[in-house]
């Protein structure tokens, strides 16, 4: 083993550290140039600028303690404000700004375990309704809360079913939850019939509008047809929207709103006994760094409505290429039809019956300098595609309609490195053993070794047991696992 770092003896000169660091940066995604299609949201150079200049003016205020740092609380304020309208929240719509997505639904959560607490103490098993395509957040907030999640199939256009979801209620039932749009195929869930639902049975409901809230509204606003998925639906009672994703803020950024303070006071923390004093927070953090709140209200404020549908128009013309380039390719599809900007597209057969191996593919534009979102259930490739990706679209095409020729000439392709564990990952109905793999990966990410496991060889080196079973049966572990998932009768990774 290397020997450990330690802080230097003595500080290094300033211009130095800086060059260091942008040293560290040579083998990063390039999301500049539009070659990742998530991670990264840029609404170019001068905005951009902005951010940083926003951001530095406020990087040492806390917004843990607001009568301190009455400048954060107001743009804070005004950021839940300027956000409310646009969702269409009532008079009384309150709300924080958070971290992220995942903060923002764990507060949602949080807050709903807590009113049903107050309101229905007898339950002590508390659950959530949700359709299978939610986002991970909701499950990591039932993991941390002692929650369980009920998850209902969706339909073949990969929208929730409501009257499926409605089935699963229950009485330990203290949250329905559905999305706007979700984030695997970008569709938008049938708010207005789940959120009849909710309210005929006096349930809370919350709309995770995190990868949607700040591009939905000018979706709809430029015309295009969008189901009606904000406050304008009565049983909606929360929803978090990221201004860290189409808000065009800066990391660290996103928001959760209710429509009214009997909601929200129950996502609030307060402890009375402490010896370091009464201590009160409104969500998951203590200290609450300022940069990005204060970037928030600058992007908010420099994007005006004209900025946020110069570059809704731009990226909904973008996502509309590529569906149409990738639907123009005879081996894929497009999966669903996608209410705005994301687009999730993979094989139109299946390998078994002749179709294409899409990891393969994936492994083929990742080695052309693409990063690529790869999922599962159905097997596909996810592209958050936003305005900066206008003038790329037709570079990606290429490169993908390259990689299907090159695959289908390479069969032997999809039996190797990455394709070969994204495949097997995706169909190993044990689940619990594909666990245990990613948890390999996560050892040697983050355990003492500096430099990051090189991410051709994660799938050879770190991937545990299940590589060991790749390496060793190659090929014939497709039809293995095809037999045993028929013996299983359920889709492996499948939630509902
Ligand atoms: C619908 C949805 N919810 C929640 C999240 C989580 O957001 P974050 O990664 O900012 O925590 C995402 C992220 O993509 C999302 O798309």
């Amino acid at each position: 083993m290397s020997e450990r770092i330690r802080i230097p003896d003595v500080g290094r000169a300033h211009d130095e550290i800086l060059r260091t660091m942008e040293g560290f940066r040579a083998g990063d995604a390039d999301w500049r140039d539009g070659r990742t299609w998530s991670l990264v949201y840029y609404a170019g150079p001068e905005h951009h600028e902005l951010l940083k200049q926003a951001s530095a003016l406020f990087f040492a205020e806390n917004a843990l303690n607001p009568m301190a740092f009455r400048s954060l609380k107001r743009m804070e304020a005004e950021v839940v404000q300027m956000s409310a309208s646009m969702l269409h929240g009532p008079e009384g719509c309150v709300g924080t700004l958070t971290t992220g997505g995942t903060e923002s639904v764990l507060m949602a959560v949080k807050a709903a375990r807590d009113r049903a607490r107050a309101k229905r103490p007898w339950v002590t098993r508390p659950e959530v309704v949700a359709p299978s395509t939610i986002h991970v957040a909701l499950d990591k907030a039932a993991h941390y809360f002692g929650m369980k999640v009920r998850y209902v199939d969706v339909g073949p256009d990969f929208r929730a079913d409501p009257r499926a979801m409605e089935r699963r209620i229950n009485r330990n039932t203290v949250l329905v939850c559905a999305s706007a749009p979700q984030y695997p195929h970008g569709v938008v869930d049938p708010i207005a019939e789940i959120g009849a639902i909710a309210e005929r049975h006096a349930i809370p409901f919350h709309v995770d509008a995190c990868v949607g809230g700040f591009l939905l509204p000018w979706v709809e606003k430029l015309g295009h047809p969008v189901p009606v998925f904000d406050f304008r639906v009565p049983g909606v009672t929360s929803m978090s929207a990221d201004l860290h994703k189409y808000g065009f803020a800066a990391k660290g950024a996103s928001l959760v709103l209710y429509r009214d303070m009997s909601y929200l006071r129950h996502q609030f923390f307060v402890s009375t006994d402490w010896s370091g004093g009464i201590y009160a927070s409104p969500s998951m953090t203590g200290t609450r760094a300022g940069g990005p709140i204060a970037a928030a209200w600058a992007s908010l404020v420099a994007m005006g409505e004209e900025g946020f549908l110069d570059h809704t128009r731009r990226a909904m013309d973008a996502a509309k290429r590529l569906q149409a380039g990738l639907r123009a390719i005879a081996e894929l599809t497009v999966f669903g039809e996608p209410d705005a900007t994301i687009v999730s597209w993979g094989a139109k057969r299946p390998v078994g019956e002749g179709g294409v191996n899409l990891f393969a593919i994936a492994d083929r534009l990742q080695s052309k300098g693409w990063s690529v979102d790869r999922q599962q259930n159905p097997p596909s490739i996810h592209c958050t595609v936003t305005s900066n990706h206008g003038p790329v679209i037709d570079d990606y095409l290429r490169d993908v309609r390259e990689a299907v020729g090159h695959v289908a000439l390479h069969p032997e392709l999809s039996a190797s490195g990455n394709a070969a564990m994204y495949g097997m990952m995706a169909k190993v109905p044990f689940r619990a053993l594909v666990k245990k793999s990613v948890l390999g990966v996560m050892e040697a990410l983050y355990g003492t070794s500096i430099e990051p496991p090189d991410p051709d060889k994660i799938g050879e080196a770190d991937a545990g047991p299940l590589m060991k079973v790749v390496n060793q049966y190659g090929g014939t572990i497709d039809a293995v696992l095809e037999k045993l998932q028929g013996f299983v009768g359920k889709k492996p990774g499948s939630r509902a």
